[in-house]
């Protein structure tokens, strides 16, 4: 059933109003300092299901419980460990989202049927002051169709989910633009399910050797039992086939410059524009990471719109802090990777 869509300015005034949604199980749409989120009550298995049918989303890949405080997290975990409480200190509010083991109050709609449940508070003032006013935890998937890519702004969440939920509160462009490093702190070392922009190096000071999933860098089988469900659906992708190309700025620019056919654009790094004879886009500096997390996302969704039909990327780092770009970028290429 279409709703009445809401899209307000992020004011005292309609934050309060998306808190009063929250608490009577609707659908309200927030901006976080990663993506905007799709958020309702996480405790309210009616309110969780209204969001997988928004979203189009599998129901076996499990949300994100966001709080405004620590304190509300001891009710929905069976332990919180010291790893758990350092980490907390050091990074929350802020775009790391911890997995522990849950508690019986978290509902099976929430954790995709998992024992376990993934947890943030987020630093944006808007998300936190609804988390704070709604006074619930609230469960948020990036606000996008899935398998489109992760709005920005609250312009793509219109254009994604326009009818489909109640509430958006429109607070401009995030500032981060990719979503939060997802760390496993459930197994015998902790591990990066999802990498963003805190990073291993960034980690592993407070806690010791942190590992990477197995679903970071390689498409997960159908069949392999996925630690992070999200990592096993093609995630990030437009419309157009994508290719990632690793090489030489005048190794990818002869690459694509030798394309012909219509339709075909080119996403590379600022210093490959001038080099560059085909329509093209750039994602920012080669070694400005920050600025690439912005735009990625956005870059994607304007080339839809612009009708691309085959759109080469020029391959960010894979490693250190390029390593959530190149992760969000395979995804979007579908792990189509040419090497010149
Ligand atoms: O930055 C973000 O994390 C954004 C904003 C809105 O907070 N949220 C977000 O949510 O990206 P979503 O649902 O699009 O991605 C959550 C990821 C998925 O890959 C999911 O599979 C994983 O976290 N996840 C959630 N709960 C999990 C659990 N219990 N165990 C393993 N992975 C989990
Ligand atoms: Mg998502």
């Amino acid at each position: 059933m279409e709703k009445n869509t809401q899209c307000k300015p992020a004011e005292p005034k309609w934050i309060r109003e998306g808190a009063h949604l929250l608490r009577e199980g609707k659908l309200v749409v927030f901006p976080t300092e990663t993506v905007y989120g799709i958020g309702a009550n996480g405790l309210e298995p009616e309110a969780v299901k209204s969001i997988f049918v928004a979203k189009g989303r599998p129901q076996d890949n499990p949300l994100i419980l966001h709080v405004a405080s620590v304190d509300q997290i001891a009710s929905l975990v069976r332990e919180f460990p010291l790893e758990a409480q350092k980490l907390a200190e050091a990074f929350w509010p802020g775009p790391l989202t911890l997995i522990l083991p849950k508690s019986d109050a978290v509902p099976f709609e929430t954790s995709g049927g998992l024992d376990t449940v993934a947890l943030r508070i987020p630093s944006h003032p808007v998300a936190l002051q609804l988390l704070k006013e709604a006074d619930l935890p609230v469960a948020a998937p990036s606000a996008n169709r899935s398998g489109s890519p992760s709005p920005t702004n609250a312009e793509h969440v219109w254009e994604d989910l326009r009818g489909r939920v109640d509430l958006i509160l429109d607070g401009g462009a995030t500032q981060i633009g990719i979503e939060s490093t997802v760390l496993s702190l459930v197994g015998t070392v902790p591990t990066i399910l999802r990498p963003g922009a805190i990073t291993a190096a960034d980690l592993e000071p407070i806690i010791g050797e942190v590992a990477l999933g197995s679903g970071v860098l390689s498409p997960l089988e159908e069949t392999e039992p996925s630690l992070s469900p999200g990592t096993k659906y093609r995630h990030y992708a437009p419309k157009a086939q994508v290719f990632l190309v690793h090489g030489t700025g005048e190794k990818y620019a002869e690459f694509v410059n030798g394309k012909r056919e219509e339709n075909i654009w080119a996403m590379g790094f600022e210093e490959d524009l001038s080099l560059l004879k085909i329509p093209t886009v750039s994602y920012g500096r080669e070694d400005d990471f920050p600025e690439q997390a912005t735009k990625i996302f956005a870059l994607l969704r304007e080339l839809d719109h612009r009708g691309a039909g085959e759109i080469y990327i020029h391959a960010p780092k894979t490693t250190g802090d390029g390593l959530a770009i190149y992760n969000r970028l395979l995804r979007a290429s579908a792990f189509q990777e040419i090497y010149v």
